[in-house]
């Protein structure tokens, strides 16, 4: 049951490395993204897609991947207050410049939106291990 989906995860890493980040917009897109029905989640989906996505779908510039469960597993396990700190008030490399800007760069989120996106980000490793889990 869980196969293909693992195979599907390699083949779309595979592919992402060949193709970069094309003029297409194609990238990683065929990761799913799980929807929760509890509304909390809902729009910390929609605000993750926008805001969030661009880093944290792949692992681009050095993000933890919703897909690196071994990545996220020791930031889980601080807690969300903890998680919810990065995002707010973004996370420095040793050379002091930012990783992950504050707010994530848009300056138009509230604080309660980046909390369900991070929220949302949180339930989706989760979810998306849960999936592959298969070692
Ligand atoms: C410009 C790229 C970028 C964007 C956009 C971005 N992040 Fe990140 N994020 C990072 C990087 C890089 C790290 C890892 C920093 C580290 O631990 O050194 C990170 C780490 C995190 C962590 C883990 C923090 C911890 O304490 O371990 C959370 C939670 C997080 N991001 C949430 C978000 C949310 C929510 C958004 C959207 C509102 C977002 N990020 C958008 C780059 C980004």
């Amino acid at each position: 049951m869980t196969r293909p989906f693992q195979l599907s995860i390699i083949g779309v890493l595979a592919l992402v490395l060949m193709s970069g980040c094309g003029p297409g917009g194609n990238d990683g897109n065929k990761v799913q993204m799980p929807r929760f029905n509890e509304p909390q989640l809902a729009e910390g989906r929609s605000v993750w897609m926008g805001t969030c996505r661009a880093c944290h779908l792949m692992g681009a510039a050095g993000a933890p991947a919703v897909t690196d469960y071994e990545d996220w597993e020791p930031r889980i396990a601080k807690g969300m207050p903890a998680l919810y700190k990065g995002p707010l008030n973004g996370i420095r490399g040793e050379d002091g410049k930012y990783k992950m800007p504050p707010r994530a760069g848009n300056d138009r989120l509230s604080d309660e939106q980046i909390k369900r996106a991070a929220e949302y980000m949180v339930a989706s490793v989760r979810f998306l291990h849960a999936q592959t889990d298969g070692d």
